[in-house]
């Protein structure tokens, strides 16, 4: 894969996840072990991006520090002979750039993608919600196959999409597919949030995203849309519109997305991580068990 730049915005309030999210970044909740956002790296890292750049906002700083390395804690485990938690620091050393940049007004996901204009320039790139992990334990390189299927199809654009019950629609990017789904299909058009009877389709916008360049041009013209907001969606829509070529591929069932972005979801990602986890999961399980045994 030759695009090896993402763009991943954290800079979201997190409204949906208060008051867990109010003086800390969504993207620091754990699921199981780790960050949200330590997996997302990892993901993309395992895809071969190897430029990163934060859209950042108010209060996220913790994310910045936790992928700085530190010397102090690293001295400490190693000194008090603490190897095993010392290697739980291993990603610390992962051979990529990270960038940060503050999305300096809340004007929306399309506009914290903006902020990466001059850093990004004309080259293709990957966005990454920082707040959804595809993949238990983000063992997905659908990143990859993405960026693969860019090149070889010369596409604008390719977007991951899940199935969803046709009332989850209204939270999501919905794809209008031109001609029959099948995992990898052509994108006639994407609708933001729609109502569920206006919906195109069931197939909901999945948090990664391979972009040409000329998304940036869509997104300065961008009017506020859904919410307010200058939507990610929306440009990609008038790019769609002015011939721009659409891909989107249907995440297998192997490869789910887990949304940290409601309680309901955050809830179910962190049991099914916790139950995957090799020391503790066995005894989780037995205990889940037994409180479900008991009403
Ligand atoms: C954003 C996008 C939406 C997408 C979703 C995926 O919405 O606007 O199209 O389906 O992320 O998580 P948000 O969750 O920021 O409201």
């Amino acid at each position: 894969m030759s695009i090896d730049i993402a763009v991943v915005p954290v800079a979201g309030h997190g409204t949906r996840l208060l008051p867990a999210t109010k003086s800390q970044p969504k993207e620091m909740l754990p699921v199981g072990r780790k960050p949200v956002v330590q997996y997302v790296v990892e993901e993309l890292a395992h895809s071969g991006i190897r430029r990163l750049l934060f859209i950042t906002g108010a209060s996220k700083t913790s994310i910045e520090n936790h992928f700085d390395i530190d010397d102090r804690l690293i001295t400490y485990l190693r000194e008090s002979g603490r190897e095993e938690e010392l290697a739980q620091l291993d990603f610390e050393r992962r051979d990529i750039e990270y960038f940060y940049t503050r999305q300096r007004r809340q004007l929306g996901l399309g506009h914290a993608v903006l902020c990466a204009r001059s850093l990004v320039g004309q080259q293709p790139f990957v966005v990454a919600l920082g707040d959804s992990i595809i993949g238990i334990n983000a063992k997905s390189d659908i990143v990859q196959r993405m960026a693969d299927e860019f090149e070889r199809s010369k596409a604008d654009l390719v977007v991951a999409f899940e199935e969803v019950p046709p009332s989850d629609v209204v939270r999501y990017g919905i794809a209008k597919p031109r001609g029959a789904v099948s995992d990898i299909f052509e994108l006639e058009d994407v609708v933001e949030k729609p109502a569920a009877n206006e919906a195109p389709s069931t197939l909901a916008v999945a948090a990664r995203y391979v972009f040409s360049p000329a998304i940036f041009d869509e997104l300065v013209e961008t009017k506020p849309g859904k919410g307010g907001e200058i939507q990610l969606t929306d440009a990609m829509r008038s790019l769609l519109k002015k011939g721009g070529k659409g891909i989107g591929f249907r995440l297998p069932a192997t490869e789910p997305r887990f949304d940290i972005g409601n309680y309901e979801s955050y809830y179910q990602s962190f049991v099914e991580f916790a139950l995957a986890d090799p020391d503790y999961g066995p005894g989780l399980k037995a205990h889940l068990q037994k409180l479900l045994a008991n009403g």
